[in-house]
């Protein structure tokens, strides 16, 4: 049995794991993460159950490395079949209406892949319970890894991988529970990548200085690669050309974008970036890859570090870059 090592509490050591409050291994895979009533909180994939879907985990912290668990925030029901056990529900992403109540956006699959809808679930408060609402094909496109952003005046977005179609980002509606249209759709370099052309998945919106930066990695399944970035002065593009966000080869520190937070501090506005290093065959124990990313001018970058902390009220990182495990 391999040992899986633990961050120690209150502090991000990435490729180790986070323990909750009770010591056991946090369920923060292809997470969602917002800043609400004063607290981070993360909506991850129990992966209690591997592949197939246990519950949507949810988790509180003040600084992004204390974590608390709160239980399941959706949890499998045998009645729902979007939902059942055995189904695939994958990156479950929350965004707070004008309301106060929540939107869970989830990828609702079958095991083969094959079904690929956007699924909703509401709840009047970010750690749940959620009430499972229905899913769809967006504008009957395939849909399967998602992000999720909200702009400065409240329009939300969701982005979705669309195969050779590539990364859509749709505006949605202003109760966040329907797909308006499609703003704008990239697609990966021509020749970027042999298995192309294609689009980018695991997308990720974040939007630094005016200008909105937009991260995801290529289709390799579990395995990882370089992901990169590109930028446009509004979602509806057009996007730049993209760039790696770490040092070519390392395949992002060998990680999978999930989301990127921003911290809005006293002194500093900072960026976490957060990806998972996945285990195919022990999916429960992949490890958060957390970095602090540094956005500006139109770059997005991540450097190693071995272990980090970000003060919440200042938005100060601590912990220098070091070069990363051979
Ligand atoms: C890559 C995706 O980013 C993951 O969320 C997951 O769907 C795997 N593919 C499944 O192979």
């Amino acid at each position: 049995m391999p040992v899986y090592p633990l961050a120690p509490r209150g502090t991000i050591a990435p490729g180790k794991l986070f323990a909750d409050q009770h010591g056991a291994v946090a369920q923060l895979h292809g997470v969602g993460i917002q800043h609400l009533d004063g607290l981070f909180y993360a909506w991850g994939e129990d992966k209690s159950a591997g592949a197939t879907f246990a519950g949507v985990a949810c988790y509180s912290s003040p600084d992004l490395a204390t974590w608390t668990s709160h239980g399941h925030a959706l949890t499998a029901d045998p009645g729902v079949p979007d939902i059942a056990p055995g189904r695939v529900v994958e990156r479950p992403k929350v965004l707070r209406r004008a309301d106060g109540t929540c939107v869970m956006l989830l990828h609702i699959e079958s095991p083969d892949y094959s079904c690929a809808r956007l699924g909703w679930a509401v709840s009047d408060q970010p750690a749940g319970p959620y009430r499972y609402l229905r899913s769809e094909r967006p504008k009957g496109n395939v849909s399967r890894d998602i992000g999720v952003f909200q702009d400065d005046d409240g329009t939300g977005y969701v982005l979705s991988e669309d195969r050779a179609n590539g990364l859509h980002i749709y505006r949605l509606s202003a109760d966040l529970l329907h797909v308006e249209e499609i703003v704008s759709t990239t697609l990966t370099k021509p020749g970027a990548h042999p298995a192309g052309p294609h689009g980018y998945e695991s997308p990720a919106l974040v939007k630094a200085g005016g200008l909105y930066y937009l991260v995801g990695s290529d289709l390799t399944g579990w395995s990882t690669n370089d992901n990169q970035v590109a930028t446009a002065t509004s979602p509806t593009g057009p996007w730049s050309d993209w760039a790696d966000i770490a040092p070519p080869g390392t395949a992002t520190y060998d990680s999978q974008t999930s989301v990127i937070v921003t911290v809005r501090g006293t002194q500093t506005t900072s960026h976490v970036y957060v990806g998972d290093r996945w285990i195919k065959d022990d999916l429960f124990h992949s490890a958060p890859v957390w970095l602090p990313m540094e956005i500006g001018d139109g770059r997005a970058r991540l450097r190693w570090h071995d272990s980090w902390t970000i003060n919440p009220v200042t938005g100060v990182v601590a912990g220098q870059p070091s070069a990363p495990p051979g």
